[in-house]
């Protein structure tokens, strides 16, 4: 592999305007990549921007609501015409509300659904055949250790992470030999403006700036499937995907107060 930020084309990052992808983007920008991030709020990427002009990589903003496949395809087209083919597409673009059960709403579902599932298909239905074209490129697709499995006021969020996390296992088998690598990456909890809404404690909370490092690592030098991170929580989410019902209920009930 070429050296990480010198390496031939764009890295495409969704939800680049906070958290995890402007975290992310910076730290890829600081190793001299060429960038392009998109999130709707334009404002975000331009304070991104700004702050880019002192790495040694290239940013470029393209803001655009991902819900929209029409937008999605646009924004896609200009990156491999004006900037250079896709060669990672990081699809981390989402959000989290919480719905409890009592409060079950069909449409915080489906808003939820289109913010995290819709998004990522948008983006690989936008960029998959130039990179099978070019027989290269890597797809990573960011779920949640949440998709493991159900967890309270998470019926809306946790379904659509656990269909992420499933999309990814499948297209991982289907584009086996295409040239065309599937990442699957499920943070815990990262400090960022989502997780700045909750109100609970949240285990092994981990800095931002080290989600971002963790994620660069992987992308640029791993080759593992999925990309979890922090690792402690990582394992406890493992362990319990692995128990029965009887064990795992009574475990998270507990776990969540
Ligand atoms: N933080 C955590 O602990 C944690 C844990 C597990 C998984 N994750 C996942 O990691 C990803 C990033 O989370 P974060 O904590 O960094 O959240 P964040 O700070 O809220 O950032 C989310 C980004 O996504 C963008 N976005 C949302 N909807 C969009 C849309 N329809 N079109 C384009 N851009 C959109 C937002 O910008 P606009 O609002 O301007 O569009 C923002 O830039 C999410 O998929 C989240 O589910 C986070």
């Amino acid at each position: 592999m070429t050296a990480a930020g010198t390496a031939p084309g764009t890295v495409w990052i969704t939800g680049a305007g906070s958290g995890i992808g402007r975290a992310t983007a910076l730290r890829f920008l600081r190793a001299g990549a060429v960038v392009a991030g998109t999130a709707r709020r334009a404002e975000t990427l331009d304070s991104l921007a700004a702050e880019a002009a002192g790495c040694t990589g290239r940013f470029h903003a393209l803001p655009a609501d991902l819900t929209e496949a029409a937008a999605t395809a646009a924004v896609v087209r200009r990156i491999e015409t004006e900037i250079g083919p896709v060669r990672l597409a990081l699809l981390n673009a989402g959000t989290h509300r919480p719905m409890p059960g009592r409060d079950f709403s069909a449409a915080t579902l489906r808003q939820l659904l289109e913010a995290n599932v819709m998004t990522a298909a948008n983006g690989i239905e936008a960029v998959l055949p130039a990179m099978l074209a070019r027989r290269s490129g890597q797809i990573a697709i960011v779920a949640s250790l949440a998709g493991y499995g159900g967890l309270p006021t998470a019926a809306a969020y946790g379904a659509g992470k656990a269909a992420l996390i499933n999309m990814a296992e499948a297209l991982r088998l289907d584009l086996e030999g295409s040239g065309v690598a599937v990442r699957l990456v499920n943070p815990g909890f990262v400090k960022t403006p989502l997780t700045d809404r909750n109100r609970f404690p949240m285990p092994f909370l981990m800095p931002v700036e080290a989600a971002a490092a963790r994620l660069w690592q992987a992308l640029e030098y791993g080759r593992q499937f999925e990309i979890v991170f922090p690792w402690q929580f990582a394992l406890i989410m493992k362990a319990l995907r692995l128990l029965p019902y009887p064990a795992y209920f009574p475990l998270v009930r507990r776990a969540t107060g």
